[in-house]
């Protein structure tokens, strides 16, 4: 037979027949129908049992297809009588038949058994098993066709030599990835940061890793690079939480003592740290550096969650900005306009009338049940003693059971009311909104404050000193038979919470509470007042 009769193989109705007899007789295939149904069977079972697995499976299920369509095509070279190709083709498909079978073992050693037991062997360990595998393959098959082992030492130190030196820069990435998975300096899942890239290890492959940074980007760094690099892994330190200190800089000028700037960013970060960062180690607040008109402070926390770095960090800003505020520490201005301007007198009046008529219009919005009875000169006076105090969303503005300094009134923003049980649970009282004031139980009654106030979003407060305060009530004894009313409502709401009682206790508790409250303010406030019969 020549290869015009293959050709026109429709005029030679016997050529199928002859190719059956032809494969038939071709001794190399005797054991490849077991072994088909041995590799495709134990493929389907892999696939079946685990999805993790299949595009392995399907890579060794390739390769053996591949293989048998090799297998089956060396018998047409066979029938013309070109021994040598069909030779070579057969031997081909039997390479690829024993890299398919490497594989799949490899797949039941390293994700079946092995997976089962505590043994967690590396990346690396199962890739040079099945490399040896692969070499196994190799020199069977070379063995098969003649070639000794002998004979292959003898030329593979030629064929090593031009390799390696063909290869330097992929063998020294291999060696790196070798290194790097050995000594598990670092892991998947790691924040790093080499040279200009931070981010998050998302591979570790022979040849590279693959980093994810916080900009969505992908960087890969070849392993020849990496271990020449000095790589600082984030926020890790043995037996510690995972956490890295991160620093703010922020500058406030010279004429206002550093121990002030220090207590009030240190106090408004401690008392209920930013979303985000750490409360042990506490944040602290230091002073830098003396610049020509400011000083340098730094803003020093512990950030917990690494991706949100920059959030973070301008939450803290904003926490440090509403505190600098809030104390009336402005920031400071560039030294070349900082003092150019002297306000004369006029102008300084005129600022400050501004202001106590933007006061004024804010507790008019807000409607404040208290000054409500006051006549105009009476808010102005009392207006002149507010002072501003903006909260940032998530701040608590006052604490639990902390002494009592300010009474506070709500103009914009709205705070939650919390109290905390005895098993330590937080539990919401009331949301106060533009118009309700706070603080005022402690201040009337001398206790500790009863409840903690959270800012639910921006808010801007004024507060009024106890000074301030006992002046008011002093000017006015009738409102505190109004407070000593609201106080006992309030009270008894927040035991309410507190112990979760029915309408009927609430009552009960309510009798009495009003007349003792108003007996007390009375008594701290020496007011020549008495309740008003009903
Ligand atoms: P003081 O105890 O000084 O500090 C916490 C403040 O929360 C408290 O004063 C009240 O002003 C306020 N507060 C407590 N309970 C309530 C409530 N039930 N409704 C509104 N405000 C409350």
């Amino acid at each position: 037979m020549n290869i015009l009769h293959v050709l026109a193989f429709w005029q030679e109705p016997n050529l199928f027949a002859e190719l059956w007899r032809t494969f038939q007789l071709t001794a190399h295939h005797d054991d490849l129908l077991p072994i088909s149904i041995a590799i495709v069977g134990t493929g389907v079972v892999l696939a079946a049992v685990s999805r993790r697995h299949r595009r392995h499976v399907r890579v060794a299920l390739v390769m053996y297809a591949l293989a048998f369509f090799l297998m089956v095509l060396s018998v047409i070279p066979a029938m013309l009588g070109w021994q040598a190709a069909s030779k070579t083709l057969h031997a081909a498909g039997l390479l690829l038949v024993g890299f398919a079978v490497v594989k799949l073992a490899g797949i039941i050693l390293f994700d079946v058994v092995l997976y089962v037991t505590p043994f967690c062997p590396p990346q690396v360990l199962r890739d040079v098993t099945v490399a040896a595998g692969y070499v196994g393959v190799g020199i069977w098959l070379l063995s098969r066709y003649g070639v000794t082992l002998s004979s292959l030492v003898a030329t593979s130190a030629v064929v090593t030599g031009v390799v390696v030196f063909s290869l330097q820069d992929s063998l020294s990435n291999i060696l790196g990835g070798l290194v790097l998975q050995i000594d598990q300096s670092i892991s998947v899942g790691d924040w790093v940061r080499i040279e200009q890239t931070t981010g998050r290890v998302k591979e570790i492959t022979w040849r590279h890793v693959a980093i994810e940074t916080r900009n969505w980007d992908t960087v890969i760094i070849p392993n020849s690079v990496l271990i020449k690099s000095q790589v600082l892994i984030q926020g890790e330190r043995a037996g510690q939480p995972l956490q890295e200190r991160r620093w703010i800089y922020f500058n406030v000028d010279f004429r206002v003592p550093p121990t002030e700037v220090i207590r009030v960013v240190t106090e408004a970060l401690v008392t209920e740290p930013v979303t985000g960062s750490a409360a042990d180690p506490a944040p602290n607040c230091l002073l830098m550096e003396f610049k020509e008109s400011y000083c340098v402070y730094a803003a020093r926390y512990w950030l917990t969650d690494l991706v949100n770095d920059d959030p973070t960090d301008s939450l803290v800003r904003s926490r440090v900005y509403f505190a600098l505020q809030r104390a009336g520490i402005p920031l400071s201005v560039p030294a070349m306009t900082a003092f150019v301007k002297s306000r004369d007198q006029e102008r300084a009046k005129l600022h400050h009338e501004r202001d106590i008529a933007q006061r004024l219009s804010a507790l008019d919005l807000a409607q404040v049940e208290l000054f409500r009875e006051m006549n105009e000169d009476e808010r102005r006076k009392l207006v002149e003693r507010l002072r501003f105090a903006p909260f940032m969303k998530g701040e608590l503005i006052t604490r639990q059971g902390a002494e009592a300094h300010w009474l506070y009134i709500l103009t914009k923003g709205s705070a939650e009311v919390l109290v905390s049980t005895e098993t330590g649970v937080h539990k919401t009282v009331r949301v106060l909104h533009a118009g309700d004031f706070f603080g005022e139980m402690s201040l009337l009654t001398g206790e500790p404050r009863s409840a903690s106030l959270k800012a639910l979003e921006d808010c801007e407060c004024y507060r009024l000193d106890r000074v301030a305060f006992s002046d008011i009530l002093h000017g006015r004894p009738e409102i505190a038979h109004y407070l000593s009313e609201l106080l006992a409502r309030r009270k008894v709401e927040i035991e309410a919470v507190r112990h979760d009682l029915d309408a009927a206790a609430r009552a009960a508790m309510m009798k009495g509470q009003q007349q003792t409250i108003f007996d007390k303010i009375h008594k701290i406030f020496e007011l020549g007042y008495t309740v008003p019969k009903q």
